[in-house]
């Protein structure tokens, strides 16, 4: 419960200002993923100010954000009611237990993942095998663990968790540390496909 009160204050303290990550910017990554799919509806968990939220919206997407820290789901807000888009923004925890009425065929993640703990990424793969359609898509951003000492980071383990309810169709591992909105670890992109079949395992 402390740890929750931390996150929320700690991220809304960085979005008093600007935070490193919050460059105003898509990333390639994504945006090559809105030119080969049909527009549908996209969950950006960890939204943050709502840069992809924008760009999602301006491709056709009916998107929802979600994010812990409220000075961020305001910002996101204002971003989107000033570009004149619809969207919806939610300020919310992405491990907790609520439901959304819709299910979505792209949930989005940069940056958020990496800095949960081991319970709250159980939470949060249960939650996505939920809100992802199947066939659905998760394209996810993610500083990599650089030692089994620390928490902070995605590690194969994580993968394994993901594709024990998703399809893994690539992930690119950028090793050399980037001082560029990667806070300076080496990070993963990668894209799954939500299975039919399969039920999430914990
Ligand atoms: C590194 S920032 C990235 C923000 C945004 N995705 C971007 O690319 O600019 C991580 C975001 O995840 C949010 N976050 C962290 N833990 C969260 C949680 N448990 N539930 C919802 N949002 C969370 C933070 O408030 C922060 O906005």
């Amino acid at each position: 419960m402390l740890e929750k009160y931390y996150r929320w204050l700690r991220f809304n303290i960085f979005y008093l200002g600007n935070p490193p990550w919050d460059t105003g910017v898509s990333p390639p990554e994504l945006e090559t993923f809105l030119d080969s799919a049909d527009a549908g509806f996209a969950l950006d968990v960890g939204c943050g100010t709502g840069t992809n939220l924008l760009t999602m919206a301006k491709e056709g997407w009916e998107v929802v954000g979600m994010d812990i820290a409220w000075l961020s789901v305001l910002k996101a807000r204002r971003k989107l009611r000033a570009a004149g888009v619809d969207g919806r923004v939610i300020h919310g925890d992405i491990t907790g237990g609520f439901r959304l009425e819709v299910s979505f065929n792209l949930v989005l993640d940069i940056g958020c993942y990496h800095s949960l703990n081991q319970g709250q990424r159980a939470h949060y793969r249960k939650n996505l095998a939920n809100w992802l359609v199947p066939g659905g898509t998760y394209l996810i951003y993610a500083h990599q663990r650089t030692s089994p000492d620390v928490s902070h980071g995605i590690s194969q383990d994580d993968f394994s968790a993901f594709t024990k309810f998703l399809d893994l169709l690539w992930r690119v591992d950028n090793d050399e540390k980037r001082p560029d909105g990667g806070g300076g670890f080496p990070a993963s992109w990668a894209q799954f496909i939500r299975l039919d079949s399969m039920k999430p395992t914990h």
